[in-house]
């Protein structure tokens, strides 16, 4: 199916992970795709020719989504290339995990600038040209640590409580003109992510989780791109992507 064909898409840490299936899933729907990474950039040039081998049109940016001015110039690029911003998919995303006793200032400012401040900066940035075009579809990935909270994970679940808070209040302000902006909340993930995880530990995690297993990254992907090609008349939900780990 190529219905998005025409449309142009960013996904933010579009270089592995979830970020790399979704960039995928929006290019076979027929969507030109720039990617944004940080600093892998032979991941990056790896997508680019998945992507360009699908038939689409593919760009690779780097930029560092934690400081603003990165965030707003990537958008700008986009924009200055391809001329409009169709799709935008707020992926890119750390975790520095400690408990409270321990998180120091630098894990806090480091995930709360790359997770929450990115999203302000790339939405507030391609706010404008959406309106402009009457047409947009900004899908920003949380996760369900930002609904439920997470053991050592205070500086996460806040930065991902807040891209639920802030989804739903641009929501608010966009909806007269056509722009949509939803949240993805994924459960755990097969990615480099949940890796970094210790063995025993992501045993302990999937005992928790009602289906018994890790999601897939292109389980999440589908969701994601249900909401930019079908998702017309959706707008400031949370959809949880889960195994039912939360309810
Ligand atoms: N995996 C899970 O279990 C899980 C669960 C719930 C929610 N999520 C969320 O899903 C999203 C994707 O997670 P993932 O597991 O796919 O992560 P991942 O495999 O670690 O990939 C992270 C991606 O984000 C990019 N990135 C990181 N910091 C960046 C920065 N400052 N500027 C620009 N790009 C940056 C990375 O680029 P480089 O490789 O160049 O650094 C990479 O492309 C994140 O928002 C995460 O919080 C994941």
């Amino acid at each position: 199916m190529q219905d998005l064909k025409g449309k142009i898409a960013i996904v933010t840490g579009g270089s592995r992970g979830i970020g790399r299936h979704i960039a995928l899933q929006l290019a076979q729907r027929g969507a030109d795709v720039a990617i944004n990474y940080r600093s892998r950039a032979s991941d990056a040039d790896a997508v680019i020719k998945e992507l360009e081998a699908i038939g689409v049109r593919a760009l690779a940016i780097q930029a560092d989504l934690s400081k603003m001015p990165e965030a707003r110039s990537m958008i700008k690029e986009v924009h200055d290339t391809w001329g409009r911003i169709d799709i935008l998919v707020n992926n890119a995303g750390i975790t520095r995990d400690r408990s409270m006793r321990k998180l120091t200032d630098d894990d806090w400012n480091e995930v709360l600038d790359t997770n929450l401040g990115s999203v302000y900066a790339t939405c507030s940035e391609v706010l404008n040209i959406m309106l402009e075009q009457k047409y947009g579809r900004i899908i920003n990935i949380t996760s369900f640590v930002g609904q439920a909270g997470n053991f050592g994970q205070a500086n996460y679940a806040a930065s991902k409580g807040g891209i639920i808070a802030f989804t739903k209040t641009l929501a608010l302000e966009a909806a007269k003109h056509n722009v949509t902006v939803n949240a993805i909340a994924p459960g755990f993930t097969e990615t480099e992510m949940l890796a970094q995880v210790p063995a025993n530990i992501r045993e302990q995690i999937i005992s928790r989780v009602p289906m018994g297993r890790f999601g897939q990254p292109e389980e999440i992907a589908r969701a994601v791109v249900f909401l930019a090609a079908e998702g017309d008349y959706i707008t400031g939900q949370q959809i949880n992507v889960n195994g039912g780990v939360y309810m």
